[in-house]
């Protein structure tokens, strides 16, 4: 017999069964090639991280995926959130991605990604409680 069993202590080996179970089911439609991940850092002088951008792209289905980008207050309006998406989107275009896709919500960044060109294509009403999930699409080539 089978049991249900809810668990927040989570293993990497039981969760694998789950999320690998699901990576070989989307296969035929995806390829068979891993998301993959990368940062942009911005390092200071002593080559410490102080900000940047986690993304991934699924090469396979052309889409890059912007998925965290943070910088601290201090380095903010340096024109250096503009240099780190650009890096991410030339990394996506030479990956052949024709698409970068995020998730933003009202009190974050939608004017920032405006003006690098992204555009509102839908929004999920009050995803996050009071707020909503806006997400924004870029065509790369
Ligand atoms: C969003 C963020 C990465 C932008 O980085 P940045 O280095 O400040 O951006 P830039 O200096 O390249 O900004 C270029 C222009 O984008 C616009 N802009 C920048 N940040 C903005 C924001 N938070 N909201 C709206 N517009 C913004 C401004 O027009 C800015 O020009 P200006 O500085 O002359 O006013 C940074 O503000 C940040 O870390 N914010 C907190 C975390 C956050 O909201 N992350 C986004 C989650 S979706």
């Amino acid at each position: 017999m089978f049991q249900i069993q809810v668990d927040y202590a989570l293993k990497e080996t039981e969760t694998e069964v789950i999320s690998q179970g699901l990576s070989d089911f989307n296969t035929p439609f995806f390829g068979n090639q891993q998301p993959m991940c990368f940062a942009v850092y911005l390092r200071d002088t002593h080559s410490q991280v102080q900000g940047g951008i986690l993304a991934w792209m699924r090469p396979g289905i052309k889409l890059l995926c912007i998925d965290t980008i943070w910088l601290p207050e201090e380095l903010r309006h340096h024109g250096y959130g503009n240099q780190l998406m650009l890096a991410a989107e030339a990394e996506g275009l030479r990956n052949g991605c024709t698409h970068s896709q995020l998730e933003t919500l009202p009190f974050q960044a939608e004017q920032f990604y405006q003006q690098l060109g992204y555009k509102r294509i839908g929004v999920i009403e009050k995803m996050y409680g009071e707020h909503d999930s806006i997400i924004m699409r870029k065509m790369l080539r």
